[in-house]
Formats: C-alpha cells, sequence, structure tokens
C-alpha cells in the first residue's frame, strides 16, 4: 500500500498578496468574518430572531440530512431546528415540506449547498417572501455561493475549515445582503473580535496540516481511532466570535481556489455510462445548471455518487478504500439519527433523507487525484456494478 488518498480537502495556502482581488459578492453583500461556518450561521439565525421578537420559540428550517453543526448553530440561539425531507435522489430540500413545515415560529430557512451543488434557491425565496421568513444560503460546501450571482439569499454563510473550498484551518463569513446590513448591526456588535495571527505558530501548523493530507501520513492518521478522522459527530457550540482575518490569508485561499484542477470534469469522462447500471452522478444535474450559467464551471468539494443500492454503496466503499482511495459514505446518516442530534430535533423518520443516507458515496475530487485515480475508481465502480 503507498499510502492513501484523502477524501477532500486541499492545502493551506501561504498567505502572500500577489494581486488584490474583490470578494466575488462585494456588490451585493457585507462581509463579516466569523470564527467558524457554525459561528457565522448562528449569527444568521440571531439576525433572523430579532426580526420576530414576538416568537417565543422561533423555529429554523433546515434539510433532514446535514451536518450536525446546522443544528449546533440553531440551538445555540434558543431556537428549534425544523428539520423537512429531501426530493427524492438528490440532496435537495422538498419545498412541498417546507411550505408545510412552516408555521407562526417559523423565523428563517436555511438552504443548504452540498459538495458544490447550491440548493433551489429561487424556490426557497418565494416561499420565504410569502411568509415573511429569512432565506439563509449556507454555502460551507460551495464556492462562489450561488447569491454571489442571483442574491436569492438574505443571508449566507461561508467556512474556511478544513476539508472546506477554501481552507484556512478555520474561520468562516456572513454575508449580509446591503439592505440588510443595518437591521443587522446590533446582533453583529454583541460578539467580541478575536484576531487570526499569522506567526512562527500559524505557519509552523500549516506546514505540518499540509504534510499530514499526503498519502502515507494520511494513511497513517485515518488508522488511530481516537482522532476519530472522518467521522460525523455533534458538538455544541461554546462561543461565537467574529475574526479579524488578514486580507493576505483570503486573497491567497481565493487564488488557489481558483487555480484548482476541474477533477469532476474527468469523473464526469470516466463514469460515463455508469447510470445505465441504476447508478446516478449528481455533479451531472450541476453540469446542466452550468450550462444554462454564463459563469465557468468551478471545483466541486466532492464527487457524489447515489449507488442502486446500500448494498452496492458499501461493496464499492470497501473495494475503493482498500485500494487506497478515500471514498466516503459522507455522512452516512439523518440527522436524527447522528448521536446527541435527536433530543434537538426528535426522533421522526424521514424516509427520503435516509435512503439516500444509505446509497450515497462521494469520491475525492482535489489537486492530489490524478489521472491513474480516476482510472482506477472508474474500474472499481464498474465492476462492482456489473457484478
Ligand atoms: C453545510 C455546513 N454548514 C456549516 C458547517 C460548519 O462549518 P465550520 O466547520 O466552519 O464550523 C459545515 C461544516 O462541515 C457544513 O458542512
Amino acid at each position: 500500500m503507498k499510502g492513501k488518498l484523502r477524501p477532500v480537502g486541499s492545502p493551506v495556502p501561504f498567505p502572500r498578496i500577489s494581486e488584490r482581488q474583490e470578494l466575488p459578492w462585494a456588490a451585493l453583500y457585507h462581509t463579516e468574518f466569523m470564527g467558524s461556518g457554525t459561528e457565522a450561521l448562528s449569527l444568521a439565525v440571531a439576525i433572523a430572531i430579532r426580526r420576530h421578537s414576538q416568537v417565543s420559540t422561533p423555529e429554523v428550517i433546515i434539510p433532514a440530512y446535514g451536518c450536525p453543526d446546522l443544528v449546533s448553530a440553531i440551538i445555540a440561539q434558543g431556537a428549534k431546528p425544523v428539520l423537512v425531507d429531501l426530493l427524492p435522489n438528490g440532496p435537495h430540500m422538498n419545498d412541498v415540506g417546507v411550505r408545510g413545515a412552516t408555521t407562526p415560529s417559523t423565523v428563517a430557512v436555511v438552504g443548504v449547498g452540498f459538495l458544490g451543488i447550491p440548493e433551489r434557491l429561487e424556490e426557497l425565496s418565494g416561499i420565504c417572501r410569502e411568509h415573511n421568513l429569512l432565506l439563509i444560503e449556507d454555502s460551507a460546501q460551495c464556492f462562489p455561493p450561488a447569491s454571489a450571482s442571483k442574491p436569492h439569499a438574505d443571508l449566507v454563510v461561508l467556512s474556511f475549515g478544513r476539508g472546506k473550498p477554501i481552507n484556512l484551518m478555520g474561520g468562516g463569513a456572513l454575508l449580509v445582503r446591503t439592505d440588510l446590513a443595518g437591521q443587522a448591526e446590533e446582533a453583529v456588535a454583541q460578539y467580541p473580535v478575536s484576531v487570526l495571527k499569522v506567526g512562527m505558530k500559524w505557519l509552523i501548523k500549516r506546514l505540518l496540516f499540509n504534510l499530514l493530507m499526503r498519502r502515507l501520513p494520511y494513511y497513517v492518521l485515518e488508522r488511530m481511532p481516537l482522532l476519530g478522522i472522518g467521522e460525523t459527530s455533534f458538538h455544541r457550540l461554546d462561543t461565537i466570535s467574529r475574526l479579524d482575518l488578514p486580507e493576505s490569508v483570503l486573497q491567497a485561499g481565493l487564488r488557489d481556489f481558483q487555480r484548482r484542477p476541474l477533477i469532476h470534469q474527468r469523473y464526469d469522462t470516466e463514469l460515463a455510462g455508469l447510470e445505465a447500471w441504476g447508478w446516478k452522478c449528481l455533479a451531472s444535474d450541476r453540469s446542466e445548471m452550468s450550462r444554462n450559467d454564463p459563469q465557468q464551471p468551478v471545483p466541486l468539494l466532492r464527487y457524489p455518487v447515489l449507488a442502486p443500492s446500500k448494498d452496492m454503496r458499501d461493496r464499492a466503499l470497501a473495494v475503493l478504500n482498500s485500494e487506497g482511495i478515500g471514498a466516503s459514505a459522507f455522512y452516512g446518516r439523518t440527522l436524527p439519527q447522528i448521536e446527541g442530534v435527536e433530543a434537538a430535533v426528535g426522533g421522526r423518520d424521514y424516509p427520503v433523507a435516509s435512503d439516500f443516507a444509505s446509497r450515497l458515496l462521494t469520491l475525492p475530487t482535489h489537486e492530489g487525484v490524478t489521472s491513474a485515480d480516476v482510472t482506477l475508481i472508474g474500474r472499481i465502480l464498474f465492476s462492482v456494478a456489473e457484478s
């Protein structure tokens, strides 16, 4: 074994400004840097709650399949997460379900982008307008956010954590649409500012972090059970702060992202034909979208594939991982099935999200993926599909 290809994540770039770029949303949104994506989402919820001060237990709508940090961010503000099932065979929330989940206590809907595939923000913003709710685009997994070109969302969440499109070893941002910036000021100002210092400690951490992403160190790390690499777990959000993020760090992240290869296009070619066996490459829907979108295609965070059954998904995962490919089931479960989350959201069953969780597998798309990896992955998936 020559080590293992990590499932996700790009190296942290060296903080240098070679050319200063405007943030893609600068004309539409005000940017508030935050300690993490979870903290940015929690601030978004705080802003939504303040607009509905008469509501005693504010509710926030989120998808039933998602990152448990969504739940942490909402309960940290004393609000209640309300889960909505997905549309079949994809990551999007069922809009009929969103309408059905809306009550007089609802203050916001979170449209969560999935591995580079944005939510259907236009549909969600229609529902939000009808009910006077804020639409929050959680773009932790998508860069740039969809609202940077069409400002459907009132608030947008970005994350700069590990395994995100721009990896700065932490941090996040809340983008507040300019027409709301005045209203949001008080909620924003309640949180203290911490300063990110790019000193020797940060630089050494970066070197170490980047080193551990390589195949051999990653192979070793993954075998250390205490580290829980790749596991999804629920953590409470205890502190929220704004972040004074040095411009050089962010600018390096932007530049690095723009130079990243479009590995998902190689998968599109290699896996063409897999759909005839009942598999679904979810990113091909995205290619449909980008054909309608004049913007250049951007890298996907991971390449998501739906197997025809859980059994086939599990077999594919086992073979890929034994061959040194960090393929993943991603969250593997719906939100209520994640330990610690059920108490906050109730134990209801979400059959479509459950089915999605049981058949999803994700493939790496970072710059460390070679053509030989993509060929090997294609060979394995076709052999499982045809077996
Ligand atoms: C959709 C989504 N939202 C929010 C977060 C939280 O971001 P952070 O890790 O920066 O707190 C994540 C993290 O994985 C995420 O995937």
